[in-house]
């Protein structure tokens, strides 16, 4: 399962578990660790025995942004050639809900990464922000987008312009962070979560990510009609009749998936 050299992967039942392994750079987005996250989360997304993936770094660093050393040189035209982060992108293709456990740094690419994932769960120690401003950039990985969506204007520009860091409690008051836990569970409690979400019916899950994510692309009145629609459909699924069947009959539903 671990064919890959700056990440490992875990599988902890349903839930799959990619922990980010660069220590020596605070777990730095090179271009090796990009291609490797996005193989693994597409490898997962893939398996039907995969309900849920968590996102991990260290206790130190979720991660400390994109590869400086390896960006320093490169010129215009081959980041705009190359389109330079692209590949990130298809994470958010994935079907499968995605945790973020974020402890210590997740700074610049590193917050970005957290944000592409469905929800961020934080260590009491994690410490986010988009301080490419300080490098002479901007945010790369839909910083400037994501944040903005995630805690507003006032607070993303306030990140995005002065490059600071804020931490877990600011993260979760300013809506970033779903919640924070002390640092020495947070893998547990990322699991538990993960564990949760796997053990609904995968096609209903998929179908609760698609609508809220609706949200962000589309007007209300749209976003409420897909939603009307996709919650129609959760009918001709068997899951819906055991959920509701289980509900009435006072016991624990079993869900096929289908
Ligand atoms: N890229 C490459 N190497 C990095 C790195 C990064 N983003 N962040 C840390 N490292 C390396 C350091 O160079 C250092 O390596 P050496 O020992 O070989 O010098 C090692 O990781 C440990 O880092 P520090 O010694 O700096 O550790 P610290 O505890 O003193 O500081 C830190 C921690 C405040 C996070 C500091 O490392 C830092 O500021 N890192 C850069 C943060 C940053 O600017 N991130 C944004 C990157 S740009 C980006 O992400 C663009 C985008 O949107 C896509």
């Amino acid at each position: 399962m671990n064919d890959f050299e700056t990440i490992l992967l875990d599988r902890h039942g349903r839930v799959g578990v990619i922990t980010l392994n660069r220590p020596e750079a605070l777990n730095a987005l090179n271009s090796l660790l990009m291609t490797e996250v996005v193989a693994a989360v597409e490898g997962l997304d893939h398996d039907p025995g995969v309900g849920a993936i968590v996102i991990t770094g260290s206790e130190r660093a979720f991660a400390a942004g994109a590869d400086i050393k390896e960006m320093q040189s490169k010129t215009f035209a081959e980041v705009y050639t190359d389109d330079l982060f692209t590949q990130w992108d298809r994470l958010s293709a994935a079907r499968t809900p995605i945790v973020a456990a974020v402890a210590g740094y997740a700074l610049g690419g590193g917050c970005e990464l957290a944000m592409l994932c469905d929800f961020i769960i934080a260590a009491d120690t994690a410490k986010f922000g988009q301080p490419e401003i300080k490098l002479g950039v901007i945010p790369g990985i839909g910083g400037s987008q994501r944040l903005t969506r995630a805690v507003g204007k006032a607070k993303a520009m306030d990140l995005c312009l002065t490059g600071r860091t804020m931490g877990a409690e600011e993260a979760e008051r300013s809506g970033l962070v779903a919640r924070v836990v002390p640092a020495a569970d947070l893998l547990e409690v990322a699991l538990e979560a993960a564990t949760t979400i796997a053990s609904m019916s995968l096609p209903i899950a998929m179908m609760a990510k698609e609508a809220v994510n609706r949200s962000f692309e589309t007007t209300l009145a749209e976003g409420v009609k897909f939603e009307r629609r996709v919650f129609h459909s959760t009918f001709a699924t068997a899951d819906q009749k055991e959920g509701m069947a289980a509900f009435v009959e006072k016991r624990a539903p079993k869900f096929v998936g289908g």
